[in-house]
């Protein structure tokens, strides 16, 4: 359990439901991990898994809080260029 309640700026909830898991979703989700610890961004993003968020046809499903931006079918390189759009770009100094 984590020792303190840390409050992210930024969330990105990625679906792991059963059918976006399967259509890339979980190795999206690493992804998002890695760039994060990578750029030392974590304590102020943060990834969050969830079950299925009944968008199935549309999978894999992401969301970006706070601009609710949501992606839908996302490849690996759609979801590279939000979160440059979502998390880097809208960092606050
Ligand atoms: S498994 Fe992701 S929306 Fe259903």
């Amino acid at each position: 359990m984590a020792k303190n309640f840390n409050i992210p700026e930024k969330v990105i909830y990625v679906c792991t439901g059963s059918k976006c898991k399967k259509k890339g979703g979980k190795d999206i989700g690493k992804l998002f991990r890695t760039m994060i610890k990578d750029m030392g961004l974590k304590n102020e993003v943060e990834v969050i898994k969830t079950d299925c968020t009944d968008r199935c046809d549309f999978a894999p499903v992401m969301s970006f809080q706070p601009d609710n931006a949501w992606l839908k079918q996302a490849t690996e390189a759609e979801a590279k260029q939000a979160f440059e759009e979502h998390i880097l770009k809208k960092r606050t100094p």
